[in-house]
């Protein structure tokens, strides 16, 4: 089978396009997925740099892709929940057990595994899990939003931010974002309350006494996010772990996110899209022999949305 591999890590000149890579065997308690399309998130050319090899070192040659919808083409002898002809979605990174989703065939873990919304393509599938399983995650178990509270969420036009977005307004919050002045229009059709221009403007000093901060950039923005909470309020950042002795100085519970993907955050995630709570939006669609530019394209990290590949 075709899959883009790593024989070594380094920047995108090790990408490889491999033809003849030995088609991945359903282990007990997974899946083989034909791959229809597998999207890309930021910790893809992570992995490929060779920043989580310390935490996850991998095994070279290596496939690489976590995200991907497609079709069950075999079952392990432990995996109940799904049968071959069933239409999936999931994660399937050579970090978290599975074989890697930019090829034609991956296995996956059955627990990362779940029915692909029955509403969009598997395009629009496979553009969904990270993404949607962290705002999730961060919403619902950690900050446990609530009605009328107020949230603001860094990176609002995002892949994560989007969808915490339209979680947080669900859920009847109260929602301020930082985005360009580009994406003010894409953030307030989501539903944003209030939006800030990140280039021109200080969130610190227009935001005071929030409920909650969701941070999907790092660095100095998760630091100054500190200022905007009131006491016993939460911060929950994608990128790193918060300075502990800021959120004691703070009064707030201050939680550096590890997303897990399960099959009931999968399962949670298509009943949102299915009922028309969430959408998801997809910047450029292209085939693996284009996966080089479509790396290039996360790595700068201004896509206007999923940058996905389509592979059947
Ligand atoms: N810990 C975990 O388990 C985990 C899981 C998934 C992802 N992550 C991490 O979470 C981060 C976000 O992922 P993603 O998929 O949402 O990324 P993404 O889709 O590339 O989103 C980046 C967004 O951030 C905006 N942006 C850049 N600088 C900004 C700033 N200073 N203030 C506000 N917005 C800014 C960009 O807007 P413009 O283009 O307009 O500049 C863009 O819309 C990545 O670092 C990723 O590695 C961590």
């Amino acid at each position: 089978m075709k899959a883009l591999q790593i024989r070594q890590y380094g920047g995108k000149d090790v990408l490889e396009l491999n033809q003849n890579v030995p088609q991945p065997v359903a282990g007990n308690e997974q899946v083989l997925i034909e791959v229809h399309a597998a999207s890309l998130n930021p910790v893809d050319w992570k992995i490929r740099a060779g920043y989580l090899k310390e935490m996850a070192p991998l095994t070279l040659p290596a496939t690489l892709g976590g995200d991907v919808s497609g079709i069950v083409t075999a079952v392990g002898a432990s995996a109940s929940h799904l049968k071959v002809g069933d239409r999936v979605y999931g994660y399937a990174s050579r970090v978290s057990g599975g074989s890697g989703s930019f090829a034609e065939f991956v296995a996956a873990k059955i627990s990362t595994v779940a029915p692909a919304p029955q509403k969009g393509t598997f395009v629009e599938a496979a553009a969904l899990p990270l993404v949607g399983a962290s705002a999730l995650q961060a919403i619902e178990q950690h900050i446990k939003l609530q009605r009328g509270q107020k949230i603001l969420i860094h990176g609002g036009a995002g892949g994560i931010g989007s969808m915490a977005i339209q979680v947080a307004k669900s859920i009847g919050a109260y929602v301020a974002t930082t985005a360009s002045e580009e994406e003010r229009a894409y953030v307030q059709e989501l539903g944003a309350d209030e939006v800030i221009d990140y280039k021109k403007e200080a969130f610190e000093a227009k935001l005071k006494n929030f409920d909650a901060v969701f941070d999907t950039i790092g660095g100095d923005t998760m630091e100054k996010s500190f200022k905007v909470l009131r006491k016993g309020g939460t911060l929950v950042s994608m990128v790193g772990q918060p300075n502990p002795e800021l959120a004691q100085k703070a009064g707030v519970t201050a939680i550096g996110q590890l997303t897990h993907i399960t099959t009931e955050a999968l399962k949670r995630l298509a009943h949102l899209v299915d009922s028309g709570t969430i959408k998801i939006r997809v910047d450029k669609v292209c085939p693996l022999e284009k996966a080089t530019e479509a790396f290039q394209l996360v790595e700068e990290g201004h896509a206007r949305g999923k940058v996905v590949l389509e592979i059947k």
